[in-house]
C-alpha cells in the first residue's frame, strides 16, 4: 500500500487565521480564527490582520493537528497561500510554513488562494458521500475581491473567460451594506435580512458589460443615490425598509452574476457547473443556481458553506494536488499581494 500523504495547510490572505490537515485528498480537520477586531473599523485594518494572524497562527495549526490525530511528524508537506491578499498577512503564513518545512524537513508548496477557492469542489471527507466535479468543469468564483468565471480543464489547469472589470461581487454586498449602516461584513448580514423582504420592491440599473466580464462599481453608485434622494425625503426611509432594500440589492447582485454564469455555460458547452467563494455562501445565489441548473440540466456542485468563505482545507486540497505532481516551491518564496490568474 503507497505511504499516505498528509498535507498541512496554511490560509493567512486577510483577516481569518485558517489551518487544515488533508490526509489521501480527505479532510481531516479544517479549523478557523475569525478575527473579530475589525468590525469595529467596518472593514479589515491590514496592520491588525497581520498581529491577530501572528497571534493565532501556532494555537490554530495545534488545534488543526489535534482534531486531525496527527502530530507533526506525519506530515508530508505545508501548503501555504502565496497570494493573492494582504502582503502583511501572507508574510504571516508563508513564513509560518517556511518554518514548519525546515524544521521537518519536509516540501513547501504554494497556493494560489483563487485557485484554491476553485479547487475547494474537490475536498472530500470522510463519511459523506462525496460528489466531485468531471472535467471541464464552469466555476463562478465570487469573493470578497473577485469575481471570475473559470474553465477547469484538469485540476490545476484552469482558464480564465471572464473577471470583474471594477468591483467584486463581494465587494458590492459589503459597500452597499455600510451605506445602509450594517456591520461588517455586509453578504452575510444582507442574505439575512433579505430572506424577509420582497426582492422586487425596489429596482438598480444593471450594468451592459460585453462578452464574460462583469461591473459592479454602478450598481453600487446607483444604490448609494438612490438612498440618498430617498432618505432626503424620509430620514427613516432606510430603517422602514431594511429587509426590502437587503433583497432587492441581493436580487440584483444574483441576477448580474447569473446572466453571464448562464452565458458562459452556453458559449463554451460545459454543463459542469459550481459557485465558489464567499459569495457562494448567499441562500439566493444559491437557490439561483438551482433553478438554472433545474431549467437547463447543469450537473450544479454548490459547496458546503465552510468551504465558502476562506478556509484552509481548500489549500490543503489544492497542495495535495500539487504535491502528486511534485510542484514544490523553494524557500526563497515570498508571498504576492497581486497573482494574475
Ligand atoms: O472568499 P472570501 O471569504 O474572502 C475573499 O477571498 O475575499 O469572501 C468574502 C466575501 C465578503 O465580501 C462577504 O461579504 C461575502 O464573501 N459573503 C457573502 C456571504 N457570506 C460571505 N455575501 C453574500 N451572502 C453571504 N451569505
Ligand atoms: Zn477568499
Amino acid at each position: 500500500m503507497a505511504p499516505e500523504i498528509t498535507i498541512l495547510a496554511i490560509e493567512s490572505s486577510c483577516d481569518d487565521t485558517s489551518a487544515a490537515v488533508i490526509c489521501d485528498g480527505f479532510v481531516l480537520s479544517n479549523l478557523i480564527a475569525n478575527q473579530e477586531v475589525h468590525r469595529e473599523y467596518g472593514g479589515v485594518v491590514p496592520e491588525l490582520a497581520s498581529r491577530a494572524h501572528q497571534a493565532n497562527i501556532v494555537p490554530v495549526v495545534d488545534r488543526a493537528l489535534v482534531a486531525a490525530g496527527k502530530k507533526a511528524e506525519d506530515i508530508s508537506a505545508v501548503a501555504f497561500t502565496r497570494g493573492p491578499g494582504l502582503l502583511g498577512s501572507l508574510l504571516v503564513g508563508t513564513s509560518f510554513a517556511k518554518g514548519f518545512a525546515l524544521a521537518r524537513n519536509i516540501p513547501l508548496i504554494e497556493v494560489n488562494h483563487l485557485q484554491a477557492h476553485v479547487m475547494s469542489h474537490f475536498a472530500m471527507e470522510q463519511g459523506r458521500e462525496n460528489r466531485i466535479p468531471g472535467f471541464p468543469f464552469l466555476c463562478l468564483l465570487v469573493s470578497g475581491g473577485h469575481t471570475q468565471l473559470i474553465v477547469i480543464r484538469d485540476y490545476l489547469s484552469m482558464e480564465l473567460i471572464g473577471n470583474t472589470i471594477d468591483d467584486a461581487a463581494g465587494e458590492a454586498f459589503d459597500k452597499c451594506a455600510k451605506v445602509m449602516g450594517l456591520p461588517y461584513p455586509g453578504g452575510p448580514v444582507i442574505d439575512r435580512m433579505a430572506a424577509d423582504g420582497n426582492p422586487f420592491a425596489f429596482s438598480f440599473a444593471k450594468p451592459r458589460i460585453p462578452g464574460l466580464n462583469f461591473s459592479f462599481s454602478g450598481l453600487k453608485t446607483s444604490f448609494l443615490y438612490f438612498l440618498r434622494d430617498r432618505v432626503g425625503e424620509d430620514p427613516d426611509f432606510i430603517g422602514k425598509n431594511i429587509n426590502d432594500l437587503a433583497a432587492s440589492l441581493q436580487r440584483t447582485i444574483i441576477e448580474i452574476l447569473m446572466a453571464k454564469l448562464v452565458r458562459a455555460s452556453k458559449e463554451t458547452g460545459i454543463r459542469e457547473i459550481g459557485i465558489a467563494g464567499g459569495v457562494s455562501a448567499n441562500k439566493g445565489l444559491r437557490q439561483a443556481a438551482s433553478r438554472e441548473a433545474a431549467r437547463r440540466q447543469w450537473n450544479l456542485f454548490l459547496p458546503e458553506l465552510r468551504y465558502t468563505t476562506d478556509n484552509a482545507a481548500m489549500i490543503g486540497i489544492t497542495g495535495y494536488y500539487k504535491y502528486l505532481r511534485s510542484e514544490f516551491t523553494d524557500h526563497s518564496v515570498v508571498p504576492a499581494a497581486r497573482i494574475d490568474t
